[in-house]
């Protein structure tokens, strides 16, 4: 085969990855791999450390209560970000969701240091946060001892959304420091 040949080839082989990605999305993941729960844990737990915090343990439970929303959510076409709701469940609850494309920009771990950024608004004298930091006091609540993390996917696989659920709740008032 001539050299014109062959990249006439590849040049076409591009093409048809190009039509069917665009056609069908990405590949089906199991939540389980965009969760990691050994890598969320691990996150979670060297936040904690940080502010001399116990480690959480993996809750079964809680995994299969936000694994449950995840997919309600999914039923129910849920795939912006501005209707993403909380469960309103038992539990304390952090919501995130991100891309997978260009790269890989969300998963369990991915989106627990999402919200680690929220660190510096929290002031730990005044117990209060400037901007958002719910998300963070939540992550170092000594108040709770386990979590369980769940994910679906919208629009063809392409949005990642990541719900993890703390237990037990913490108290999260004025009064009550998360450490
Ligand atoms: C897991 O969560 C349930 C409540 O949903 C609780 O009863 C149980 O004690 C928890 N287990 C651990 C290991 O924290
Ligand atoms: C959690 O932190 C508060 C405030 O520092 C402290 O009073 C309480 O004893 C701590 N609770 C646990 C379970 O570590």
């Amino acid at each position: 085969m001539s050299y014109f040949g062959e990249s006439f080839l590849v040049i076409l082989t591009f093409l048809c990855v190009f039509v069917t990605r665009s056609a069908y999305g990405l590949p089906k993941v199991r939540p389980i791999d965009d969760v990691q729960p050994r890598q969320t844990l691990a996150v979670h737990n060297k936040i904690r450390a940080e502010v001399g915090v116990a480690p959480l343990v993996w809750n079964k439970t809680v995994a299969a209560y936000a694994q449950n929303y995840a997919n309600k959510q999914a039923k129910a076409g849920v795939c912006q970000y501005s209707q993403m709701r909380h469960s309103g469940g038992p539990y304390g609850e952090n919501i995130a969701a991100g891309w997978v494309q260009p790269k890989d920009q969300m998963s369990g771990p991915i989106a627990t240091k999402f919200w680690y950024t929220e660190k510096p608004n929290y002031d730990h004298a005044t117990n209060k946060c400037k901007d958002t930091c719910g998300h963070y006091t939540q992550i170092v609540a000594n108040q709770s001892f386990s979590l369980g993390c769940g994910s679906f996917r919208c629009h063809d696989n392409e949005l990642i959304y990541i719900v993890c659920d703390y237990y037990p709740m913490p108290v999260g008032d004025a009064d009550t420091r998360p450490y």
